[in-house]
């Protein structure tokens, strides 16, 4: 007779991820048997650490130097808010099965035979320092099947979010937007949008030395420049049909300069950008998913009402709620992901889907760096 397990498998996870908003790194303890959060923790990334990791999304002096100290300290970052989350909820590090590190992406160049990203973290460092397994480096495998490496996001959202007889968007309103199509029929999409908050944060940065537009009220003060919009929705990532995903590659403050109408007032570009953000989601959606009758969205952006406003006003028909509202709140979702996919990587199933990402088929994603 074969001997049962003493115990449960067990069923907690960490997820820690750090997005292109340059924002800081959210991690959170999750379930992944009742998919749910237990705690959450976020802290934001010391100036010093931020500049680099933002000058290293460009190429320059000395670079394998200093991505290598720049991973060092994004694994101390994350190894802090382990320690956070472990003493907050009482839990010991024996009882986490495993960590689902994103790591800084500072390269995205998924297409063609030499495709690559890069998320900077000392995975080594992140073990060492947690003693708990450590699953990253989450997007490489999918590349080298021939994907985008992102989003790699909808399988989670399917499982969480999922209504059966009901077409749903997920929208995550980072740096980049993305979307997340769960149709009635089970089939599940998904593709990057473009800049949601990136360059609406770079902007006001420049302008006011602000982080961030809160609540979109800096761009309620200016007018939509439709000659500016035009101009920025005619950037040909935007008709790529999907598979498509993108990053501060493509979207940064150069791209918008290149582009700017002289004259315009700052607090103009800044409804422009507003506007674009929600522009681009829209018409992915009609173009995408017809049907959808709710649209979840969930990232810092959905903590901007003028922008939640906006694709309300855009999307006649289409409830559009906050995933708080669904029992995840919005800066806790990215994260639960990543959990989630260690998960995944931990029980020897695929976390990405072929039909998203464009890889040659199902893999197992991640590297594992035991604790
Ligand atoms: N109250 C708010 N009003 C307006 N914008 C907000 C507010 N709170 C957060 N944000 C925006 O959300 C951003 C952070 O969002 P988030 O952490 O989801 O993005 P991210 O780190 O780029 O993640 P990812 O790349 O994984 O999607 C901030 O940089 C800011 O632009
Ligand atoms: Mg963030």
């Amino acid at each position: 007779m074969a001997s049962l397990p003493l115990t449960e498998p067990n069923q907690l996870y960490i997820g820690l991820m750090s997005g292109t908003s340059l924002d800081g790194i959210d991690g959170v303890l999750f379930d992944a048997q009742r998919l749910a959060v237990t705690s959450h923790v976020h802290a934001p990334f010391s100036p010093a650490l931020r500049d680099e990791l933002l000058a290293l999304n460009t190429p320059g002096d000395n670079e394998l130097h200093r991505a290598a100290l720049a991973a060092n300290g994004v694994a101390r970052g994350y190894a802090d808010l382990v320690a956070q989350l472990l003493e907050a909820t009482g839990t010991r590090r024996e009882q986490v099965a495993a960590l689902g590190a994103h790591g800084q992406t500072v390269r995205h160049r998924p297409d063609g035979i030499e495709g690559y990203t890069t998320q900077l973290l000392n995975g080594a460092l992140l073990a060492e320092q947690t003693g708990i397994d450590v699953v990253c480096d989450l997007r490489s495998r999918d590349i080298a099947a021939g994907g985008q490496g992102a989003p790699l996001v909808p399988a989670f959202h399917r499982a969480v979010f999922g209504t059966e007889g009901q077409d749903t968007a997920v929208l995550n309103l980072g740096g980049i937007s993305n979307l997340s199509l769960l149709f009635a029929d089970g089939r599940t999409g998904g593709f990057d949008c473009g800049p949601a908050n990136c360059l609406m944060d770079g902007w006001i940065a420049r302008h006011q030395g602000k982080a961030y537009d809160t609540d979109g009220a800096w761009a309620a003060t200016g007018r939509v420049s439709p000659a500016l919009l035009a101009t920025l929705l005619a950037e040909p990532f935007f008709a790529l049909p999907p598979p498509r995903s993108t990053g501060r590659d493509l979207f940064h403050l150069g791209w918008l300069q290149a582009r700017l109408i002289p004259g315009l007032a700052p607090e103009d570009v800044q409804a422009t950008l507003l506007e674009l953000s929600a522009r681009i989601v829209a018409e992915s959606l009609q173009g995408q998913m017809r049907g959808a009758k709710s649209l979840i969205a969930c990232g810092g952006g959905a903590l901007n009402g003028r922008l939640m406003q906006r694709l309300s006003d855009l999307l006649p028909g289409v409830a559009v709620e906050s995933s708080a509202a669904r029992g995840l709140p919005v800066d806790q979702v990215e994260a639960a992901a990543f959990a989630w996919l260690a998960m995944r990587f931990k029980t020897k199933r695929p976390g990405n889907l072929p039909a998203v990402t464009g890889a040659a088929g199902l893999r197992v994603l991640g590297a594992l760096y035991p604790g």
